[in-house]
């Protein structure tokens, strides 16, 4: 006789489907931390469509996605299920998962009562019609990931997936171990094989950004199940062994470098030059840590803001830098002369297809993927797991969660198929990434503020540029040098010096420039660079007469700091001093 609820860790009888079972639900009141966001409540298994499968939860794989699920940020899950006609006032996250099939719907074929799965996260309606047509469900309006923008995922005893999600889970692996390995895996499979003829092969270079982290390390053992070479970067030399024991060639310690972040702009010389410098001597150290002059033909990216300007420079001419998150920032600077000369392709890329999840699973079942669990928590732990991740203090690999199963290291059928070498994890070594917002649901919008509590914008009060403009021309010439200029900035108490020739103002240098300047070069060298070399050419001029907020419309359109100031004499515009936003802001904030 079926019970109508049955304890944590009570397995059913195969096949044989409680009322009620054991979750561990969000609830809109309770959003914030983990610890506080996670509870423990009993509630009714649910009711599966023809499609579906209901499967008994063994163990539960962490994801980041769950954290922002219980902080109600950047959307409320429930919200937008419930304004789609979904009634549960709830959430049971869990994107990924081991366990044992209970109950399929009557269309299921590829998966029967008793059957160990694991499950990937990609749902799909089957009868939307750019599924329907056979076209790449991964650009279907109606992908979801399970567990996290659908209800009922794995921190239950019950989860309801679609069959198409299931897989089978392979018998060498624990329950732990097989629940923590697909959404990263598959992610990291579509990545490099699912662009085309930039799909990754035999003998290919490939640089791997974050190789002992989740995605990085499944994607240097999907780079040596092609038989492609990897080379890994990590924050860490106590990183190395455990990326080679995956399969990297090499490693290179990020820590060494420190051309990081958006790349300067193209004029500006000096920053470019440094930044240049820095690339190349990741460059040369790529070439040295995998013993051969080659560039990677793939760049597996996720960082974004700070690395994208180095991947894109060190991938290969005809290569790909494919991208599936911003952990660092989402504005992706590119230098777009590499781009089309070296002809090379920025690809995005999110989870995975089913072919894509089942060929990854594959090199699972095969042997050739090592789900690099790095920590198992109880049941009762599950809010803890969160909690350490939201605090960024959980170990790097991947975690699981035990759900049906009790204790650790069991549910292993099995010897592994290829006996990996033993590998460990860095002990002490925590996260220190920023974690984004999910990149699978939509930017979040930005609040309507009330007007009332703004205080007041910045009035036209009929001030004009002449009111507060500094009277006079702080003058240089374009062979002036720098140790010069410098010198007129401090005596006149100013922060840009118009650069004159032949009558006529030709450019600006301002104290930006100057420090700029000094980069990557010594003070002696800096002193002797001409003003010609680092002024901004041209000025942006305004009449005396213009009012102020013109002007700062003008300046903040333009993205500059100050104006030179014309007067009209006779046919022409005379320059007579400059605004600056130091002076705007003087009187908007001090006066
Ligand atoms: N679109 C999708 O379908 C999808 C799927 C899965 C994950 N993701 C996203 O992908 C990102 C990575 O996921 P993950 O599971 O691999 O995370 P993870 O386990 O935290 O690993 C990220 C790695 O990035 C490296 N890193 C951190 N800051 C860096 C920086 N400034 N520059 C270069 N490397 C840096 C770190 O390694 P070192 O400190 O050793 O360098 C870290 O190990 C996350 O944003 C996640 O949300 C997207």
């Amino acid at each position: 006789m079926t019970k109508e609820l049955y304890e944590v860790g009570e397995i059913p009888p195969v096949g044989a489907v409680p009322a009620k079972m054991h979750a561990w639900l969000i609830r809109a009141e309770r959003f914030g931390e983990p610890k506080d966001s996670f509870q423990q409540e009993v509630v009714d298994v649910p009711a599966i469509a023809d499609d579906e499968v209901l499967v008994y939860v063994m163990a539960a794989g962490v994801n980041y996605n769950n954290v922002w699920a219980a902080q109600g940020i950047p959307v409320d899950v429930i919200k937008v299920r419930n304004k789609l006609g979904e009634p549960e006032d709830f959430h049971i996250g869990g994107s990924d998962a081991s366990g044992i099939v209970y109950k399929v719907g009557k269309d299921v074929t590829n998966v029967k009562v008793g059957d160990e799965v694991v499950m990937h996260c990609g749902t799909w309606d089957r009868n939307c019609p750019w599924v329907k047509a056979g076209n790449d469900p991964m650009y279907s309006p109606t992908f979801r990931i399970w567990g996290y923008e659908t209800n009922y995922g794995s921190f239950a005893q019950f989860t309801k997936v679609q069959a198409h999600q299931c897989m089978p889970k392979p018998k060498h692996m624990t329950w732990e171990a097989a629940a923590a390995y697909v959404l990263v895996g598959a992610t990291a499979y579509r990545m490099l094989h699912g662009w085309g003829e930039h799909a990754v092969r035999k003998d290919d270079v490939v640089l791997v950004w974050g190789g002992a982290g989740g995605l990085g390390s499944m994607a240097i053992q999907i780079c040596k199940a092609a038989g492609a070479s990897s080379v890994a970067v990590i924050s860490g030399d106590d990183k190395i062994d455990y990326c080679k024991s995956l399969g990297a060639r090499g490693c290179l310690n990020r820590r060494n470098f420190a051309h990081w972040g958006m790349l300067p702009h193209w004029k500006d010389q000096t920053g470019y030059g440094s930044w240049l410098k820095g690339v190349r001597a990741f460059g040369s150290a790529f070439w040295e840590v995998l013993g051969e002059k080659r560039s990677p033909r793939l760049v597996f990216e996720h960082p974004g803001e700070d690395t994208i300007p180095t991947s894109m420079f060190i991938c290969d001419t005809g290569g790909m830098v494919v991208i599936c998150a911003g952990t660092t920032g989402y504005n992706a600077t590119v230098d777009l002369r590499y781009l089309w000369m070296r002809q090379k392709r920025v690809q995005g890329s999110h989870f995975a297809n089913d072919s894509q999840a089942y060929a990854m699973n594959q090199l699972a079942v095969q042997g050739q993927l090592n789900p690099c669990l790095s920590r198992t928590f109880s049941y009762e732990e599950l809010p803890l797991a969160h909690q350490l991740m939201f605090e960024n203090q959980h170990p790097h690999g991947n975690m699981s969660v035990l759900i049906g199963a009790t204790e650790v290291g069991t549910g292993a059928t099995e010897k592994e198929p290829i006996p990996g070498p033993a590998m460990s994890l860095p002990k002490r070594d925590l996260h220190i990434s920023p974690h984004p917002y999910p990149s699978s649901v939509p930017l979040p919008g930005i609040a309507p503020t009330p007007a009332e509590t703004l205080g007041p914008v910045m009035v036209d009060d009929g001030t004009k540029v002449k009111d507060l403009m500094f009277y006079g021309l702080v003058a240089c010439k374009p062979n002036d040098d720098l140790e010069t200029v410098t010198r007129v900035m401090i005596e006149n108490d100013v922060h840009a010096v118009v650069i004159e020739e032949a009558e006529q103002a030709v450019g600006v240098v301002s104290q930006t420039d100057l420090v700029l300047a000094r980069q990557s070069r010594t003070t002696e060298e800096a002193r002797k660079v001409m003003a010609r070399e680092v002024m901004s050419e041209g000025c942006a001029t305004c009449d005396m007469e213009t009012s102020l907020s013109d002007a700062v419309s003008g300046m903040t359109r333009m993205g500059i700091h100050r104006l030179v100031v014309t007067k009209r004499v006779e046919d022409r515009n005379v320059p007579i001093g400059v605004i600056s936003m130091t002076d705007v802001v003087r009187k908007l904030i001090v006066e």
